[in-house]
């Protein structure tokens, strides 16, 4: 349908993560979940299917580089509630999950403070080509203590520099995948023993503050290059790296107003870049119990929301904020702070976004360990839940969490998509291309007014 989208279009990322928990810790013990099974390929092999039969943009891998530590000063509540922990890399899923399908599309979350851009550049490329350029990269910077104490670094940057220091990575990254190599510079010339012509592969001489990186990229061109660049950032500084590089947005907020006041920032802020309002696709988070009837998912929903951790909501959210939820009296609201980790989280966590309605810890952690709403229905009453949102926020689709896994996309497989098909919002048929091409019906590589752009020959 790219190129001739209808009025309204719904579109649907999974979220996932290469662990048993993920946003609701405790659901693992739910009889039908099968997160337990995520070290098997066919786990994942079967999911990316499922996905790819119900048209989903792609599936959406999360990670992160140290353990939930924060609460209670040390990881014994995040292992007990399997709270992102144990947590395997999502990179090596790729490749496994591009052999059994064709379009699905795989955003690949990988921290900036982990590697050095000049490797992770080759890695990426790498994906790009064996999936025929469905990679898109979730750009992270990072917020846990414990992953930059655990490579060596006594403490992470402060929140703003690991911004700062992220957008030179863009940079050195853009001038590999973007300039180092010109489109032609594969010569494949038997007569004259010539695969690559050299003239046509550049050194990118980047000498910068925090990196140094003279040669040429290892890689030939991939089918997008530059993957799509998927970011998160929420804060002010956040937002402002998201309209500098972004062309997909995550946001993540436990009431609708919260989730338009991010899409208007993030469209401003792209418009404020010159790449026009429309230039990144904004997903929000939701979660989704549908069934047959609205009773049947009710039913459903208070089942599987029983086996819900509140202990480890709390260490997510300890996490994310950087504070210690442990200390804290979970029936009043938290005082304003400011710390190094998440921001949005910490003035969740303390009422400072709801208003005159000030939630108690117990009620925000609650509320932020989903991510966003729980929609809870038939197929008619979640489409009409999911348009409701679309209208009063102006996000593009949705990032679409489970509560059981992979039960959760089964029963949106089953229920909601054929009500959005019905209402000639969602796709009926498989879109070929690459991602960026999917997404946006303009082609496989950055726009011109993307600023990775201005990086080519
Ligand atoms: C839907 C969603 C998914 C996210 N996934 C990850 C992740 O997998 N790993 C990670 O380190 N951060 C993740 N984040 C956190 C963001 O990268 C970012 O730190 C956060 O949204 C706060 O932005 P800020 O740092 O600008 O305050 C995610 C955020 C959202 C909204």
């Amino acid at each position: 349908m790219v190129g001739n989208e209808p009025a309204r279009r719904i579109r649907f990322n999974a979220f996932a993560i290469n662990g048993v928990g993920h946003q609701i810790p405790g659901l693992w013990r739910h009889p039908q979940d099968r997160s337990r099974d995520y070290t098997s390929l066919k786990h994942w092999t079967e999911l990316a299917v499922l996905l790819e039969d119900a048209f989903f943009d792609g599936i959406f891998l999360a990670d992160a580089l140290g353990p939930y530590d924060v609460y209670g000063g040390n990881a014994d509540a995040a292992l007990r509630a399997a709270a992102k922990i144990p947590m395997n890399d999502p990179l090596p899923l790729v490749g496994a999950m591009a052999g059994v399908t064709e379009h699905l599309g795989f955003g690949i979350t990988a921290s900036t403070a982990a590697e050095h851009p000049y490797t992770f550049a080759r890695r990426m490329s790498t994906l790009d080509h064996l999936t025929h350029g469905r990679v898109g990269w979730n750009v992270v910077t990072g917020y846990l203590k414990s992953a930059a104490e655990n490579m060596g670094e006594s403490d992470q940057l402060s929140h703003d520099e690991r911004y700062d220091r992220a957008d030179e990575y863009m940079e050195v990254l853009y001038k590999l995948w973007e300039g180092s190599w010109e489109d032609d510079a594969v010569a494949l010339d038997t007569e004259h023993d010539t695969f690559a012509d050299p003239a046509k592969v550049h050194p990118i001489n980047h000498h910068g503050r925090y990196f140094t990186v003279p040669g040429i990229h290892l890689s030939e061109p991939s089918p997008q290059r530059t993957p799509v660049i998927y970011q998160a950032g929420a804060s002010p500084r956040g937002i402002a790296f998201a309209a500098d590089h972004a062309e997909a947005v995550f946001v993540a907020a436990p009431t609708l107003p919260q989730v338009a006041r991010q899409v208007a920032l993030v469209r401003e802020g792209l418009e404020a870049r010159g790449r026009g309002g429309a230039a990144a696709r904004i997903y929000a988070l939701v979660t989704i119990v549908v069934d047959e009837s609205d009773d049947l998912a009710q039913a459903k929903y208070r089942d599987v929301f029983s086996y819900a951790s509140e202990t480890g909501n709390l260490v997510l959210n300890s996490g994310w904020s950087g504070i210690d939820l442990s200390k804290e009296n979970l029936d009043a609201p938290l005082d304003p702070v400011k710390t190094d980790a998440i921001q949005t989280t910490v003035s969740s966590l303390s009422g400072a976004q709801h208003g005159p309605q000030r939630w108690s810890v117990r009620d925000s952690a609650r509320l932020n360990a989903t991510g966003g709403p729980v929609l809870v229905g038939s197929g008619e009453t979640v489409a009409d839940a999911l348009e409701a949102i679309m209208d009063q926020t102006g996000v593009d689709g949705f990032n679409v969490a489970y509560a059981l896994n992979p039960g959760s996309w089964e029963d949106i497989a089953s229920y909601l998509i054929p009500v959005l098909q019905a209402r000639g919002s969602y796709p009926t048929r498989a879109e070929p291309g690459t991602l960026r091409h999917r997404m946006f019906g303009s082609g496989d590589h950055l726009p011109s007014s993307h600023p990775g752009a201005t990086h080519r020959r």
